[in-house]
């Protein structure tokens, strides 16, 4: 459930008109909702209420501070893959110790810098990064706590680009090597083991694969302790899906995915940590474009929008659908049309939507593209020199901008010319 709904004929979030927020900022633009936001992450911390447990936002989804904030303030920790992340995490005034830090390139100067200003843990990805960890450590005369990310070989069943748990992924070390690769952890005085992760895959609509995943992490976990491994925490990863359209069939809900935690690794004790992000941001955001024309082409007709690929690339990168619908509530009876659904750059992958039922739109009018508060900001871009387009927050029946958008002078000055071609 989101709060992007319908009243009085026209698409509010929470209790403000969205045209009324286009009115004031321009299009397109970024809208979330903070009810919506905090909702999506009580579900999963309520969902493991039966454990000591932390949910860790990932918030390469969507890392706006203001977003960050309003998970934080609710008691949420954070999942970071860059030092950049781990930036804005604390900007955002999530403590050290409430921050994980996850990805499979890790410089030593992101270490360094985590280790610094406390962390914790890190989910270290292979061999090297762990005996690079293990020197950074020791050189700050300190000890880095750390799980180490197994890749279980089971298939996510999900778009094969956000498919992370088979064995030709670069994630993780193998399963099969864990317990070589704990025993060396072991050794390095810069490290402490502290527990074991493991995150699958992305935008997952079936709890199988999570099932298959954690009954091998228990068996692992069994196993490390009866060689002496402190295994106290287990950091299960993210990837619950979530509906990108209404009349799919809905993903398991967090309180199923929960349940199934509990199933597969209550037992064993551990303080569990996930690591969620699409469910969290995903139906907590839109994106708000206007109609530049209508066209006619010979087969077809075209909406072309003024938000494009640079601001919303999942269509052109996954095939991924988004809902989009007008800002106006359709009326029942009215004669539907049928669009492609374009942006205004100059590559035919610049496309949203093909031979989308919709009413009859006319330039100037508005629609939003649902499901758009996961990985949407987030992979945005300047290509056609096209501003990054701004983020607004509602809560209740207040609006904020929480990034603007840069004026043109902005987004040209940051180039600047070597002296020989002054
Ligand atoms: N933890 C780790 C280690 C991850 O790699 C990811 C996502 C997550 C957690 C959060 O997964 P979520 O709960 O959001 O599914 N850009 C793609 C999605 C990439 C996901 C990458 N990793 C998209 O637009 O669909």
């Amino acid at each position: 459930m989101d709060h992007f709904l319908y009243r009085n004929g026209a698409l509010h979030a929470e209790d403000v008109p969205v045209a009324e927020i286009a009115a004031a900022v321009g299009t397109p633009f970024y809208l979330y909702s903070t009810a919506t936001l905090t909702r999506h992450f009580k579900l999963f911390d309520e969902a493991l209420d039966w454990t000591d447990h932390l949910v860790c936002f990932a918030m390469k989804s969507a890392s706006n501070q203001a977003i960050l904030r309003v998970l934080a303030n609710a008691g949420a920790g954070m999942d970071v893959v860059s030092v950049g992340e781990y930036l804005r995490a604390k900007a955002a005034g999530v403590p050290g110790e409430k921050i994980v830090f996850s990805g499979v390139g890790k410089t030593a100067e992101e270490m360094r810098m985590a280790l610094e200003g406390g962390i914790r843990q890190f989910n270290v990805e292979s061999e090297p990064e762990m005996a690079m960890l293990d020197q950074v450590a020791q050189s700050l005369g300190t000890v880095a706590p750390i799980t180490i990310r197994v890749n279980p070989d089971v298939d996510a069943k999900t778009h094969a680009k956000i498919a992370t748990g088979k064995s030709e992924n670069k994630f993780g070390i193998p399963i099969s090597r864990a317990c070589e690769v704990y025993a060396m952890a072991a050794r390095m005085p810069g490290l402490r083991v502290v527990g074991i992760d493991v995150h699958i895959g992305s935008q997952l609509t079936e709890l199988a694969p999570f099932e298959a995943a954690y009954q091998k992490v228990a068996e692992l976990t069994e196993l490390l302790r009866a060689e002496g491994h402190d295994i106290t925490r287990l950091d299960l990863g993210g990837g619950l899906g979530i509906p990108y359209t209404r009349s799919n069939e809905a993903p398991p809900l967090p309180t199923e995915y929960g349940a199934l935690i509990q199933r597969t690794l209550g037992h064993l004790g551990c303080e569990i940590e996930i690591e969620p992000g699409r469910l969290i941001s995903g139906n907590a955001g839109i994106m708000v474009s206007k109609v530049i024309y209508v066209k006619s082409g010979e087969d077809r007709d075209f909406l072309i929008l003024d938000g494009a690929m640079n601001d919303l690339i999942r269509p052109a990168m996954y095939d991924a659908w988004h809902d989009i619908v007008p800002i106006i509530e359709p009326q029942p009876g009215q004669e539907p049309a049928k669009y492609d659904i374009v942006g205004p750059i100059c590559e035919s992958g610049d496309t949203f939507a093909k031979g989308r039922e919709m009413p009859q739109l006319r330039a100037d009018d508005l629609v939003a593209f649902r499901s758009a508060g996961a990985y949407g900001a987030v992979m945005s871009s300047e290509y056609n020199s096209r501003p990054m387009i701004p983020e607004v927050l509602v809560d209740k029946d207040q609006f904020a901008v929480i990034r603007p958008r840069p004026t043109y002078e902005e987004m040209i000055s940051r180039d600047t010319l070597p002296s020989w071609l002054e």
